[in-house]
């Protein structure tokens, strides 16, 4: 069943076994702040590393506009055993005419390689597909950050090829690997 809302956008709060998926408040600048001061995070990302807490505050009130708006959006990440926010995920882009969206994310490096962004993505592509009328789910990720590629894979999403040098990323024109997967691909694995 689809929520055929006007509020399309609405980030309903999701929760995984480590994770809960909630919407973004201005009080977690200082999280945001932790994680996305680190160049190594922002390397392969379309935003710089932050230098100040006021870029955070920005980036949230930002996200609380797009909240409002039913604006494509991210979840903040909150890590429960903490209670601190570890990252972010959501739709980059809506192609309403095609009904497909693309998602984007990124977690602070302290928790990198111990399956969170797999737990995420899962949970995001469940929702979508079974909240939402979309058809199709794309990610993208630059050739030399594999590490979100696997993250892709691992979700069951499909690689569909090298787009050449389509970002001008940080003073550099960068190949890019697309990813996608269907609905129907979606329910197949989900009735395994
Ligand atoms: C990419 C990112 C989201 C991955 O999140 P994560 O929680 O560490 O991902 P997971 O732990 O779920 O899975 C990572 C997988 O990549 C693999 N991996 C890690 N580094 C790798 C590398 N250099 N080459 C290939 N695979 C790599 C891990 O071994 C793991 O696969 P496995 O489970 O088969 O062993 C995280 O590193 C990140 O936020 N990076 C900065 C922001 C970013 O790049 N965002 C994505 C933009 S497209």
């Amino acid at each position: 069943m689809f929520f055929f809302r006007s509020n399309m956008f609405y980030l309903p709060q999701l929760e995984t076994r480590h994770l809960l998926l909630r919407q973004i408040r201005v009080s977690d600048a200082p999280d945001v702040f932790a994680y996305s001061k680190d160049p190594e995070v922002a390397r392969y990302v379309l935003w710089q590393a932050q230098t100040e807490l006021k870029e955070a505050k920005d980036y949230c009130r930002a996200m609380v506009r797009q909240y409002r708006m039913d604006e494509p959006a991210s979840w903040g990440i909150e890590d429960k055993s903490s209670g601190h926010l570890i990252g972010t995920i959501g739709y980059m882009d809506y192609d309403s005419s095609n009904r497909s969206t693309e998602i984007g994310y990124s977690l602070a490096r302290w928790k990198w390689n111990q399956g969170l962004m797999t737990e995420a993505l899962t949970e995001v592509i469940r929702y979508t597909f079974s909240e939402m009328d979309i058809n199709r789910i794309e990610a993208q990720h630059e050739t030399e950050n594999p590490a979100s590629g696997r993250v892709m894979e691992k979700c069951g999403m499909k690689k569909e090829g090298i787009l050449r040098q389509r970002l001008y990323n940080k003073g550099r024109f960068v190949d890019v690997c697309l990813y996608s997967i269907l609905r129907s691909e979606a329910d197949a694995l989900m009735k395994r």
